[in-house]
């Protein structure tokens, strides 16, 4: 299967065929970094890691990822460091880095925005999250993590709760877990932080029951219990962050309630949306999935170069 070229931008565009094969070339990935932590299979290449929103796991995990495939990279890590702030388009900034290295990845707060990207030039682009839309490496790193916690994708029961109307992961993560016949996708949220309509209707035309709910413990019931941060930066009004933070807190006594072996994921940061008195339990995998960020970027970075 052959990824040379390819923008990644949204786990919608990717067949259950091409979410497997990633996810061998991650498990390979893996191995490689076990056996000699530093490669030189893209000694001869540069990417551009351009984060105009913070972040600590994707862009430290993709820089990673570069220097461990032997690569080099080129990064904006403060968006008030670059010409953005002089009110420099998105698509002239890609048409000028272009010209610096192989590949672009890219954070930024607009919907669409890794698009524009992609659409301005012609190296391979990553969408390192897009304002409210999609986080498609988070969702493929949180593929592999189940593979690894859970042995299979299939017919899981999957839970996810807390900001499903700004959180861009379980956007992501709705589409990327589809092909794999899940049993149902609990959508846990206040109200107002509701998973978009036109996600839920995709869904349901893919043929997953979704079960929208409030209860946490209803969510307790799956297989896999995805937790969120309330989205902070997202709200206009600071004072209806104030009156949703805090929604749901997973602590220990709540998950002893809860299906026996559920595994326990986050796409982090946490705020207070899962108690420390968690981090100790076997099924609480939230560190492990950070890490496991690394080798399915190398993965991608590596496949988009034609070199895996
Ligand atoms: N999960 C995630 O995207 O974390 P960062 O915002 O720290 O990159």
């Amino acid at each position: 299967m052959n990824f040379e070229g390819r923008d990644i931008i949204s786990t919608a565009d990717l067949s259950r065929e091409e979410l497997l094969h990633i996810m061998d070339v991650s498990a390979k990935m893996e191995e490689m970094v076990k056996k000699e932590a530093i490669s030189d299979l893209l000694k001869d290449k540069m990417v551009a890691v351009i984060f105009l929103e913070p972040s600590t796991r994707t862009r430290l995990s993709f820089e990673t990822a570069v220097q461990r495939l032997g690569a080099r990279h080129i990064t904006i890590a403060d968006p008030k460091a670059s010409s953005a702030q002089k009110g420099e388009s998105l698509a002239d900034t890609a048409k000028t880095v272009e010209g610096y290295v192989d590949c672009i990845v890219i954070r930024q707060p607009m919907v669409g925005g890794a698009k524009i990207v992609a659409d301005a030039v012609d190296i391979p682009v990553i969408n390192g999250g897009d304002g409210a839309g999609q986080h498609p490496t988070q969702a493929l790193l949180d593929l592999y993590t189940i593979i690894k916690e859970k042995g299979t994708l299939e017919n899981l029961k999957v839970a996810m709760v807390g900001d499903l109307k700004f959180g861009r992961t379980v956007h992501s993560l709705s589409y990327a877990l589809a092909p794999f016949n899940p049993v149902e996708y609990i959508y846990c949220s206040p109200e107002e932080l509701k998973m978009p309509d036109d996600i839920c209707r995709d869904m349901k035309q893919k043929g997953i029951t979704i079960k929208e709910t409030r209860s946490i413990e209803e969510a307790l019931k799956a297989d896999i219990i995805y937790m969120t941060r309330i989205q902070k930066e997202r709200f206009e009004d600071p004072a209806e962050y104030e009156k949703l933070k805090g929604s749901y807190v997973l602590n220990r006594k709540l998950v002893e309630g809860g299906k026996k072996d559920i595994t326990i994921m986050h796409p982090l940061p946490r705020v207070d949306e899962i108690a420390t008195d968690v981090d100790d339990l076997p099924n609480a995998a939230y560190f492990r999935q950070a890490h496991n960020g690394v080798y399915l970027r190398m993965a991608l970075i590596a496949m988009v170069m034609g070199r895996a």
